[in-house]
């Protein structure tokens, strides 16, 4: 049994602690907007914020997540009316959709936080990525100013969105 907070509603889980995040947010809770793209950290389709952090919902079990205030695409506004669906809505930022919510997620949280666009290292498989930086920039543009902090190292990845590395990949936040 492990207790959490997933999108303001406080919720128990009695299912096994290893099961990852993702599965019980789509099984479990059914906020089925946190999608499953690779399983192994690479693409941030199933980026979710935990504790004011952008993570990769796959490499997280519930286990380690006792007492977490979780934020899925579901929780981040009842209307789509944040600022950084907002700016996907502006530049008109997808093709089949399926990797937004991660982006989103991912752009959200940094607004929160502060930080350089570079460090979301998400992956769209389709032609969206011009437009999908054009939507992050807009969104951090509209972010309440916060200073930046040092970027993580940069991995060797050339697959990737041309932008670097993403606090998500190194697991969860300090809590
Ligand atoms: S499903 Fe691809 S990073 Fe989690
Ligand atoms: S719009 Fe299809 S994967 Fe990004």
């Amino acid at each position: 049994m492990v207790k959490m907070t997933v999108n303001s509603e406080a919720l128990d889980y009695r299912i096994d602690p290893a099961t990852p995040l993702l599965w019980a947010l789509r099984e479990e809770s059914n906020l089925t907007g946190t999608k499953y793209g690779c399983d192994d950290r690479r693409c941030g389709a199933c980026t979710v914020i935990i504790d004011g952090q952008a993570v990769r919902s796959c490499v997280v079990t519930v286990g380690q997540l006792e007492g977490a205030q979780v934020t899925t695409i579901e929780g981040l506004s009842a209307d789509g009316s944040h600022p950084a669906q907002q700016a996907w809505i502006a530049e008109q930022a997808v093709m089949c959709g399926f990797c937004e919510p991660g982006f989103i997620m991912a752009t959200a949280a940094l607004m929160q936080r502060g930080g350089d666009a570079n460090s979301i290292t998400n992956i769209c498989h389709c032609g969206a990525q011009p437009r999908i930086l054009k939507a992050i920039a807009r969104a951090l543009q509209s972010a309440a100013p916060i200073p930046s902090r040092p970027a993580p190292a940069e991995p060797d990845n050339s697959a990737r969105l041309s932008l670097g590395s993403s606090e998500e990949e190194h697991g969860l936040p300090n809590r």
